[in-house]
This record gives C-alpha cells, structure tokens and sequence, in this order.
C-alpha cells in the first residue's frame, strides 16, 4: 500500500481521490467492461474550488484505477456535475459511425464584476474509451434564460420514444429536455415545485425504471432529487425521490404531493445517482453517493484528500404497506472483501451488554438478526472504546432506528456534526435484520434487507474497535450474528 492510503482516517474500501477535494460523483457509465466514475474535483487544495471531472475506472466496482483529470474549467466556466452515455448508434455523429462515449454536463460561470451566475449545458465525447475527452465545439447545447440553478443532467436512451432525455434540476423543479441526437434539446415537462421537500435549491437528478419484487412484470419510475444545505434544518444537504410512471415526457408522482421519501436517513449521502448503460443480462441499477454533507464538508478532519463516496448499492422496489418503496443493497461484488468471517447463534441478550470478543477489526461488515422479545430496544455500540462510541439503537415501542455519533471521536470540527438522528422502521413478528458497513471513518446500516438506510461519518481512534451488543429489556435475542473482517482495497 503506498503511504497515501494509511493517512488518518483514509476509508480503507470506499472510493477516495488519491489526494484533494471531491463532492458529487459524475458521469457513471459502464463500457467495454469498465465502470467509470467522474466526480466533481478540485486539484488546487482540499476545499471545494474550481471545479474539474476527477477520473477512475474499476472492473469490479471495489478496486479503483485512478485516471487523470478528465474534464478543466476553460471559457464557459466550471465543470459542474452531470451524466454520461454509450452513443452506441452515433446518434450524435460524433464517431463516424461507431460508437463512444458522451459526457453531458453543466458549465458555470460567475461574473466577477457584477455575481451574476450562468449555468448552461455542454458535452464532451471520447473515443478512446474514455481516456481522453474532447469538448465540442458547438457548447453549450442547452442554454435557458431565466432558470435558477439550472444543472446536473442526467441523460439516458428512452426506447419506447427512441429518444434521449434529459432531466436536470431547475433552482425548485426538475425539467425534462428530448434529443434525437444529444445536440439539440427540446423542453418536455416540467416536474415537481408543488412535490415532495422544497427545503433548499434541488440538484442532480436522476430518473430510471425498476421492477417491483415479487411483482411480475410490475414496474415504476423512481426519480431521485437531492436537495442542498437549509441553514435553519439540523440535516444539512440530503436526497429525497419520486415513485411513477414516465412515458417519455412526463414524470407523475403516483403519491399525495406532499408525501417525502428520503433515499437515506442518515446525514452523509447526498448527489447520488446511478450507472448508466449497465448490460441488460445484469438488469442491475447501481446508485452512488457522495458520502458527506454540504453542512460541514469542507471542515472534515481530513489532510491530504477530502470526502469519500459510498459502497456502491443496487437498487430495487419493494410494495410495502405504505406502498411502492426504494430499497437498497450493498452490491455483491463487495463480497470480495471479506476475509475472516465468525458467526454465531442463537445469542441471548440477558445481559446488559455482550462484548463480542475477538472482532476486534476496524474494517467490518455485520449481518445481525434480532429477535426482540418483550425488550424497549437493543442494538450495537461500534467503534467503541471508553473514550467514545457510535451508537445504534432500535426503539421497538417507538419504531424508530437511530443513530448517535455524539461521542463518536472527533466531533469538534463543525457545531452540527455531533449529533443523534432517527426514522421510522416497523419490524414484522418481532424481527429486526441490521447489515452494517465499518471502514475508517464511516458506519452504513442496512435495516431489514435495504428498507430503511443510515448513512454516516464517524471519526474515532482507529484504537477502537470494540463491537458491543446490546438489550434493554428482557428476552432480545440475536438469532444469527455474521462478522466479516474486511480486506483494504489498498492490500496487494
Ligand atoms: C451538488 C452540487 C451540484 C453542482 C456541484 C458543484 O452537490 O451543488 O448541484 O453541480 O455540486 O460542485
């Protein structure tokens, strides 16, 4: 592992820049083999700056080859988020009849004089899978008067209507643009400002279709919007979505206006979208996040790099009681990690707390099935030691799933990152399944197979590294407990 890698608090199997800042991730597409993320990059420090597309490849979604800057600020401005697509067909006529890749994006620019901001929409293409990247000469490709806050395209192939869409975010709406050839646009529909939380400016969309389990043949559109930093709100910047249908111009929200849905409760992940041009024999949908918060994402104690994404998940949909719902998963290839596994059955929690002795690792993944009995609540304290803890706890009076990072280690750098915070989860015949994630600097929970998701950054000693379970209340038992330790994706 070069010396990099091992700096305080470097995720040991998340994605990170090899060194400086990062925030939302860009571009993901998967071609010739390759899954590629962009991601918005500054080179210059490890604060957020003038925004470039950092560059990495992996073939298996866990290891990552680090490629060179792939797209610079020039004339028209920054290199802000978006999207890219396999023009398979040279639809665009960029490839003298074969095929590439297109790059989709905002450019943003700020008038120094007079503040004035404009954000228009260009593209790029590549021909050499991806290596080198050519702006086209006729950007931008969009540009709108009077739209607030127009960026984050996210562009992909609607067959039905043999078109390519755009949807893009509009300062408090998403809007819909159609293109025969990814040159011109024009307007469709526009989404969203009497829907869902209008808490603050929305940003990077994404729209795809995924079946509902169980369902056969059963279907619905899910449209993500992520929704930035309102100073009053304890959350910070977070992502809610959309559940409907889409016929190629319209998106109709199938729940009340007002119902919120958020991808994830917890308060680190926020501009998540998804692969594009995954093969269809695979049918999966990967989403990624960018596993910080607006709130305090520049402050993180961190040196030499800042901010990491998180594990890839596949998503799916699941018909609750409450109705269609997204679910999400770690995706499997993650597997790959796991180096030592120690399982256990069948573990009463009569006492107060059990210590689970020689799990002692600080990359882990934990699978634990709770069974609740007459019990107020049980849970884990991970990352523990009598200095500090991570905290979380199931209500089963309550229903609630929390998390407390109050005295989690380092949590002085900004007044909002200590904090404790929880949402709603009912448990069917007193049964609880938590799947959890631990890297250095990091908790993600799983609850009940990917209904119910918390997101986290934690910044403890890597000294602690005890794994405590624990009951308040009579007859919890832990039917099956997995701890694997995981490998570094740095380990040769
Ligand atoms: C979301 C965002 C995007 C924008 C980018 C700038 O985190 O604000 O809307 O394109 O970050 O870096």
């Amino acid at each position: 592992m070069t010396q990099a890698y091992k700096d305080p608090f470097r995720p040991q199997f998340h994605f990170t820049p090899e060194a400086n800042w990062m925030n939302d991730p860009n571009g993901m597409v998967y071609y010739e083999g390759e899954y590629h993320l962009f991601y918005q990059y500054y080179p210059g420090g490890t604060t957020w700056g003038p925004m470039h597309w950092g560059h990495a490849v992996s073939r298996d979604l866990v290891r990552w080859e680090h490629l060179p800057v792939a797209l610079a600020p020039d004339d028209n401005g920054y290199i802000f988020s978006g999207s890219a697509v396999v023009d398979r067909q040279d639809s665009s006529g960029l490839f003298g009849g074969g095929s590439g890749l297109v790059a989709i994006f905002t450019h943003h620019r700020r008038n120094e004089e007079t503040g004035e901001v404009s954000e228009c929409q260009s593209i790029a293409y590549s021909t050499d899978r991806g290596r080198s990247w050519t702006k086209y000469a006729g950007n931008p490709v969009l540009a709108e008067k009077g739209l607030q806050d127009f960026r984050d395209p996210k562009v992909f192939r609607h067959e039905p209507t043999n078109s390519w869409i755009m949807v893009i975010a509009a300062g408090d709406h998403i809007r819909l643009y159609r293109s025969p050839d990814l040159l011109g646009w024009t307007f469709a529909s526009a989404f969203g400002s009497g829907d869902g939380s209008h808490d603050a400016v929305w940003e990077c969309p994404d729209l795809f279709e995924l079946p509902v389990e169980g369902e056969n043949g059963g279907k619905r559109w899910v449209l993500i919007v992520s929704i930035g930093d309102r100073p009053e709100g304890a959350e910070g910047s977070r992502t809610q979505y959309f559940i409907g249908e889409f016929d190629g111009f319209r998106f109709l929200n199938e729940n009340a206006p007002e119902t919120i849905l958020w991808v994830d409760h917890g308060r680190d992940n926020y501009a998540g979208v998804t692969w594009s041009d995954i093969p269809d024999i695979d049918g999966r949908r990967i989403y990624l996040g960018w596993m910080s918060n607006w709130r305090y994402a520049n402050q993180t104690p961190t040196v030499a790099w800042r901010s990491a994404m998180t594990v890839p998940r596949e998503l799916g949909l699941r018909n609750g009681r409450q109705g269609v719902r997204l679910i999400q998963c770690p995706v499997r290839e993650l597997q790959a990690l796991r180096k030592k596994t120690h399982c256990q059955t069948d573990l009463e929690l009569t006492e107060a707390q059990k210590i689970l002795d020689g799990c002692e690792e600080e990359l882990l993944e934990l699978a634990v099935d709770f069974r609740l009995g007459s019990s107020g609540s049980v849970g884990l304290r991970v990352r523990a030691s009598d200095r500090e803890e991570t905290v979380i706890r199931y209500d089963a009076a309550a229903e609630r799933l929390s998390m407390d990072r109050t005295r989690s280690g380092e949590v002085d750098f900004h007044p909002a990152f200590a904090c404790r915070h929880e949402a709603p989860l009912s448990v069917e015949e007193g049964r609880l399944r938590l799947h959890l994630f631990l890297d250095t600097s990091s908790v993600e929970v799983f609850a009940n197979d990917g209904e119910l998701v918390l997101t986290d950054l934690i910044f403890p000693h890597p000294d602690s590294r005890s794994l405590i379970l624990f009951a308040e209340g009579e007859g919890a038992v832990v039917e099956r407990l997995e701890v694997n330790a995981l490998g570094s994706i740095y380990d040769p």
